[in-house]
């Protein structure tokens, strides 16, 4: 097939659906905006600045369920849905969405195990020879202790399924993994807690890579860093995410093949030998240690916020690359390009987060988005008034890029404080690895 017959078929794409309602999904959003052939992009549900940006809706069906959705897809003749969260990947809404015919970028449930259980990740990985930490899994709590006492270290602890990021304990001492087991089964996390995987605990910086795939083939994305704790200094509770930046410096192009080989292909080449046609995004956080790089974790989807600093990189071919994946044919799509600048993001939470985020306070923006320069909208709502108001712990992220890292942190943080509400908290050291100031 010539080239021109590929772009005109991918052209095709005009309406494009997405699931979620974060700053991801606001991102993605924004990015899918800029290409021209693309009508209209409904969010679902979305949050209080879906709308911010040209051609993007919020749609929010009266219920949330998967046959209204569906139906709402087929209602509005959506070309590509592409599903932001992991819950309903999990939940196998593409493998639905599927069998009504529709066209989705994101796994299937099956393929969604890789983030919906780290016991079967693990075993992914150790069956295709993908370095990561040595581990013990168990489904009881008596035999969890006793792995501990045998190893006689202390161990990192985590609940098997998904907890919404808080089911890791990162413990310093014997004593900490035994509570941390405990906190397991005491049934903290819900259903996460059937099974509990102990880790070998690892050291590091971490770094996350990330793969779009159409089941068959590839395509790899600059890596990105992000910054989990609440505090500076990455002190205090694990959070979703309060800050990222793109590309990482940690990893060179030298380095991001070389792992490509090492990590995602053979990912998807496991996955592939389940007979799982894996469509959307392999997340790989890894972890340089001093003996190699070993994998952390896998997501099904793109991180959050790692996704809102790599958006503004991506060039207009994302949307067709995106069509092409979940349609099967990335050898149709056209090439993908980055910009070549630094892209930084700072999250800004809401009082109380990531414990008990307090909801329905004001929020005053006095910032536009353009080109180097984005805010992406997560727990916020437009209230009966027309006022944004928060509704979530991270509320929104301020997004810019520069030629260097310093510059375009410094246009984010000089940024930020045009924004305000109640109890707004944001990190003010993100990007402390690639900054001079
Ligand atoms: P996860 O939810 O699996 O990404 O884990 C959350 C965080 O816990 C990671 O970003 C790491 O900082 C830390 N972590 C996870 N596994 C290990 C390990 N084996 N050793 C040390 N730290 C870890
Ligand atoms: N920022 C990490 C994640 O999305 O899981």
């Amino acid at each position: 097939m010539t080239k021109n017959k590929n772009h005109e078929e991918l052209s095709e794409l005009k309406r494009v659906l997405i699931i979620g309602s974060g700053g991801r999904e606001n991102s993605i959003a924004w990015a899918l905006s800029k290409n021209n052939s693309i009508e209209q992009i409904y969010v679902c549900p979305g949050n209080g600045g879906t709308a911010n940006f040209e051609k993007c809706f919020s749609l929010k069906p009266k219920s949330e369920d998967e046959k209204t959705i569906i139906f709402e897809c087929q209602r509005l003749k959506i070309d590509l849905v592409i599903i932001g969260p992991e819950v309903p990947l999990a939940d196998g809404l593409a493998n639905k969405m599927r069998e009504a015919g529709l066209t989705v970028f994101g796994p299937c449930r099956d393929g969604a195990l890789l983030e919906a259980s780290k016991e079967w990740a693990k075993a992914l990985m150790i069956e295709n020879n993908i370095p990561t930490a040595r581990y013990w899994s168990t489904g009881s709590e008596e035999k969890a202790l006793e792995i501990l006492q045998r190893f006689n270290q202390p161990l990192v602890i985590k609940a098997d399924g998904l907890a919404a990021g808080k089911g890791v304990t990162v413990c310093e001492t014997i004593e900490q993994s035994k509570e941390a087991i405990k906190e397991v089964f005491s049934g903290k996390f819900g259903c996460a807690a059937n099974k509990i995987i102990l880790e070998e605990k690892i050291e590091g910086p971490e770094v996350s890579i990330f793969a779009l795939c159409d089941g068959e083939k590839l395509i790899v994305l600059p890596p990105a860093q992000d910054h989990k704790r609440l505090l500076e200094g990455d002190k205090g509770p694990n959070t979703g995410g309060m800050g990222a930046y793109a590309p990482a410096l940690l990893i060179n192009e030298k380095d991001l093949k070389d792992l490509t080989e090492l990590v995602l292909i053979p990912t998807l080449n496991g996955l592939k030998r389940k007979k799982i046609n894996y469509i959307g995004v392999i997340y790989a956080g890894l972890m340089l240690t001093s003996s190699g790089p070993k994998v952390i974790e896998f997501n099904c989807r793109f991180g959050d916020p790692e996704c809102q600093a790599l958006m503004p990189l991506m060039g207009e071919e994302f949307a067709s690359v995106l069509f092409a994946c979940a349609r099967g044919e990335l050898e149709k799509a056209p090439k993908l390009s980055f910009a070549s600048s630094c892209s930084a993001c700072i999250v800004a939470t809401s009082k109380g987060y990531p414990e008990s985020p307090k909801k329905g306070d004001k929020i005053n923006i006095n910032v536009e988005s353009n080109s180097s320069l984005q805010v992406f909208h997560a727990g916020t709502t437009i209230d009966e008034s027309e006022n944004i108001i928060t509704s979530g712990g991270r509320v929104l992220s301020v997004v810019a890029q520069g030629e260097s890292f310093d510059e375009a942190f410094d246009l984010a943080y000089s940024n930020l404080k045009k924004i305000n509400f109640d109890g707004m908290y944001f990190r003010r050291d993100i990007g402390y690895q690639v900054r001079d100031n």
